[in-house]
């Protein structure tokens, strides 16, 4: 086997590599990782070099390297600890320090030198530091693995990237309850089925969005506390033969607890796959959304207009002023889906602990968050910018007979049974699509014909605003209601901020 690979100089020019990508320049030899100073990092019971291929094949330099400052902020809060339990000497410890400070700013600048023959973001820097501070580096190691330092990595990273995504949907959800407010009088017909059922609000949709999106930062705010958990000091597998003290490292990263046992702390990543099943979820709603965007969008339905930033047009058809970015949405949804089955298969037949299996969980998982978190910054702009066409969605309202049911509930409050009341409506509806009108445009005659409960009271129940302002009750389309649902709401996502 053979094969060329590269050293990417720096963070960016290697951020769409992936391991199977071995198509660069400079090749690399075939030997063990090996530090500036010749010096193998794991090499010394091996008889033979690493093949050339294996050595780009089982790297992952290539996209772990977006750990980079959680690497140096994990390194040097492992180093601090040795420091504090009297493991290594204060001299060495601010050495080491300084060291690591350094790497992160020719990281930072773009002028580090990445190198696949080097594996990994943990042995890059670590090769690095020992170039710069001599010697004395080659102790950070130290009661430590890599196994424990990859999982502290992902968990810091991750942690990171959750609070960016719950911010970004705490401004949607904000943006949304601004729009609904604006909107408790509009009317438009609800659905069942895709077909008009009853008349609801503009806001009462809006705020159903806005509760989707509720549950998904909850169930996030959530995922995050057990992201929040650090695996640092569990070495290899079992723990460290050095008298350490994990508390102290979980203190200067920020960890709200511990990991409890060593083999589950290197090995699990089902902190990931539920932050992926959160984040599913929450493109699962974004779909849905997305897709009643796209249906409102088009001639038929004509309820909504989006601003022209988040629309393209056609090459060929001048018309056309396509939803791009909902549609682009729904369909990533399918890429998150995709990601959190891809985690859930890489861990089902893993045995404890630590196996190689796990450097894939990386790809997917920054896929994940990128898609997320594109989604919710289009969403954020997008969402609350929705304009709806009042005339239309209200004549929309008016062709469903959506106030039959009105009918029927005014009937059994006159005194007729529900059954019954269903049967004359269902004869009413009959007549006004016999004629061509909606309920409220027939005559009392012609309503009372079908039934003697009826009264000349009944058409304040047929109107559009009278079936609204009806259903006056926690959780319904009643505009004060709205209105509440949008001042609790209010109060409610203050929690997150
Ligand atoms: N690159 C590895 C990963 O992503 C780091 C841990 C490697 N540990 C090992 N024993 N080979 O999981």
């Amino acid at each position: 086997m053979n094969a060329n690979s590269s050293n990417p100089s720096n963070p960016d020019s290697n951020k769409n590599s992936s391991a199977t990508d071995f198509s660069t320049d400079a090749p690399i030899t075939n030997a063990a990782p090996q530090n500036s100073q010749g010096q193998q990092m794991w090499g010394g019971r091996f008889s033979e070099a690493t093949d050339s291929f294996v050595a780009a094949f089982t790297a992952s330099v290539g996209f772990d390297q977006r750990f980079a400052r959680h690497d140096i902020q994990g390194s040097i809060a492992h180093a601090t600890m040795l420091k504090e339990c009297d493991i290594l000497s204060a001299e060495d410890v601010a050495t080491i320090i300084g060291g690591l400070q350094q790497v992160l700013r020719e990281i930072e600048a773009g002028e580090f030198n990445w190198s696949i023959a080097l594996e990994d973001v943990h042995m890059n820097v670590e090769s690095r530091l020992t170039d710069i501070v001599g010697a004395v580096g080659k102790k950070l190691h130290t009661g430590r693995s890599r196994n424990d330092q990859v999982a502290t990595d992902i968990r810091l990273w991750l942690r990171e990237e959750t609070d960016n995504i719950i911010a970004l949907l705490v401004r949607l959800q904000s943006g949304l309850l601004d729009l609904a407010e604006q909107h408790t009088d509009t009317i438009m017909p609800g659905f069942t089925h895709l077909q008009t059922a009853q008349p609801v609000s503009f806001g009462h949709h809006v705020m159903a969005w806005f509760e989707m999106l509720y549950r998904d930062t909850e169930r996030l705010v959530d995922a995050r506390r057990r992201i929040n958990q650090m695996p640092l000091g569990s070495a290899a597998l079992a723990g460290t033969t050095f008298p350490i003290d994990r508390t102290i490292t979980a203190k200067l990263l920020g960890f709200e607890g511990i990991c409890q046992n060593s083999l589950d702390a290197v090995s699990d990543r089902d902190f990931a796959i539920e932050f992926t099943s959160a984040a599913s979820i929450l493109m699962m709603h974004m779909s849905r959304m997305s897709e009643e965007i796209i249906l409102w969008m088009s001639a038929q339905f004509n309820f909504v207009q989006i601003p022209d930033r988040f629309c393209t047009g056609s090459s060929i058809m001048p018309q056309k002023k396509n939803p791009d970015v909902p549609e682009l949405v729904r369909g990533k949804a399918a890429r998150v889906f995709g990601q959190l089955m891809t985690l859930l298969s890489l861990m089902k037949s893993q045995p404890l602990a630590y196996n190689k299996d796990n450097q894939e969980d990386k790809e997917p998982l920054f896929d994940c968050v990128d898609t997320l978190t594109g989604s919710l910054l289009a969403f954020a702009d997008m969402l609350p910018n929705i304009t709806p066409n009042k005339e239309n969605m209200r004549a929309a309202t008016m062709k469903g007979y959506a106030t039959a049911t009105d009918l029927a509930d005014y009937l059994v409050r006159n005194g007729v049974a529900f059954r019954d009341a269903h049967e004359v409506v269902g004869h009413a509806v009959a007549l006004g699509i016999k004629e061509g009108v909606d309920l409220s445009d027939l005559s009392l005659a012609q309503l009372q014909q079908f039934s003697d409960a009826i009264g000349d009271d009944v058409f304040e129940y047929l109107t559009l605003e009278g079936s609204l302002a009806a259903r006056d009750h926690l959780g319904g389309t009643a505009p004060n209601q709205v209105k509440q649902a949008v001042v609790n709401g209010r109060a409610r996502l203050k929690v997150f901020a």
